[in-house]
């Protein structure tokens, strides 16, 4: 079952990140690999900066959480963790599909360039990566990410981008 995650779920959506988050360990950049990967700050931070936060429960319980964030003129899908356990079982791809229903927005997803599953993941989607060039100018745009972070991060864009920039 997919529903909106509420203000209750905090504590089980820290915890899915920090789970899913280890694989990012010795992998992305490491001033930015820390444990927990994402404290409780940064999380309220992060659900405080309008991110509507999505989950997939099994039994009663959530086991992955994606989130969507209007910015500007797009929206962006931003935290996608899916519990170690339970990844490649098709709970990510139930989830985007859910969010992509939510917006008839073009949509971005920013990703580090090392996590070549997330890449993959997303372009069985119809995801398309865009130009490194046009990657940091839109992560610069729409993310309010640290330099360091755009240096190794991707982006990719959905068809409705990809019309959207051709119209
Ligand atoms: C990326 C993620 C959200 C996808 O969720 P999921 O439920 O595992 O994905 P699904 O089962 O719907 O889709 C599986 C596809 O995703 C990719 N994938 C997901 N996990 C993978 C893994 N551990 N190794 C290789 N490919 C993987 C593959 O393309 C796979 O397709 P395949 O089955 O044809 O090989 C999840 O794997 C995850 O939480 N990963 C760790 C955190 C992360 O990288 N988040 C993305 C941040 S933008």
């Amino acid at each position: 079952m997919i529903r909106k995650c509420t203000a209750d779920d905090f504590e089980r959506i820290y915890e899915i990140i920090n789970n899913a988050a280890q694989v990012y360990k010795g992998l992305i950049p490491v001033e930015y690999w820390k444990e927990p990967y994402m404290s409780r700050d940064e999380l309220r931070e992060e659900l405080d900066d309008d991110i509507e936060m999505w989950g997939y429960e099994e039994d009663g319980e959530l086991v992955g959480v994606m989130g969507i964030q209007h910015s500007k003129n797009v929206t962006l899908t931003r935290h996608a963790y899916v519990c170690t356990s339970r990844q490649n079982h098709g709970i990510g791809g139930k989830l985007l599909s859910h969010l992509r229903k939510l917006t008839s927005e073009p949509i971005l997803i920013a990703t580090w360039s090392n996590a070549v599953w997330a890449v993959q993941f997303y372009e069985k989607h119809g995801f398309r990566l865009l130009s490194r060039e046009e990657g940091d100018l839109l992560q610069r745009k729409y993310w309010s990410s640290p330099e360091v972070k755009i240096y190794a991060s991707v982006v990719l864009g959905d068809e409705r981008w990809f019309d959207f920039q051709t119209r």
